[in-house]
């Protein structure tokens, strides 16, 4: 079964608690919140004092993912707001065994990204510490862009090396590519502007019809 995770970057952000309500309600799986902090990537969001506000309008899972370098200082920050889901790049810094570790004694569930640009093979010695790993299929820092092709075969690797891992993957996620991802052996799907395009707090039925567009191409994986 593939889980379905919006992403509020693609939300209204003065509305985050009525849009996380309104996507819940139209059936998302979980709430993927993106975090920036204009260093690792090229935009700001927000951090922990947001991430900690909107937890209480999430019923399903928070997963928190950290575009930010260091990670290491605001560990217990996301963790004390309530992020189930923890991912941090490997990218961001030199001890990214040491970032998985912390996050998973802070009481998170510790998940690593990775780039376009990165081989596969640079999570490979992490992949026992982790829940999660976040193919990203866009440079990360913008909602709204092409899925990047060749970061799919990624996505194979690391279901061989790790079945019983999530494999999350996030950037350009839509109804046209949802069945080849999940093909290639991912199970969590993020989507920001695929899921949010055309409906509104005060309209939400279009977030259920993207929504049910994505699990349906999704699943129409043949058996
Ligand atoms: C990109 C973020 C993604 C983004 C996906 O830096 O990590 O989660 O919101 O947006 P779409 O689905 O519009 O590509
Ligand atoms: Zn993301």
């Amino acid at each position: 079964m593939v889980t379905i995770a919006p992403s509020i970057l693609a939300a209204d952000f003065a509305a985050f608690g009525a849009e996380i309500a309104a996507v819940e309600a139209e059936g998302a799986d979980w709430i993927h919140v993106d975090v920036m902090d204009g260093h690792f990537v090229p935009n700001i969001t927000f951090g922990p004092q947001t991430c900690a506000a909107i937890r209480p309008h999430i019923r399903t899972l928070m997963d928190v993912h950290l575009m930010i370098a260091p990670v290491d200082p605001f560990i217990d920050a996301f963790a004390a707001a309530g992020a189930d889901i923890l991912t941090a790049h490997v990218e961001a810094g030199p001890h990214i065994h040491r970032t998985l570790q912390a996050i998973r004694a802070a009481g998170c569930r510790p998940g690593v990204a990775l780039n376009p640009g990165t081989p596969v093979e640079a999570v490979r010695p992490v992949l026992d510490l982790v829940d999660l790993v976040c193919v990203m299929t866009v440079n990360p820092g913008f909602g709204g862009q092409s899925f990047i092709d060749t970061c799919l075969p990624k996505v194979a690797q690391l279901r061989a090396w790790a079945p019983h891992l999530h494999i999350e993957i996030d950037g350009g996620v839509g109804p046209g590519n949802a069945r080849r991802l999940v093909e290639a052996g991912a199970d969590v799907l993020v989507a920001g502007s695929s899921v949010f395009k055309g409906g509104s707090v005060a309209d939400p039925a279009p977030y259920g019809q993207n929504i049910r567009a994505i699990r349906k191409a999704a699943t129409s994986v043949a058996a």
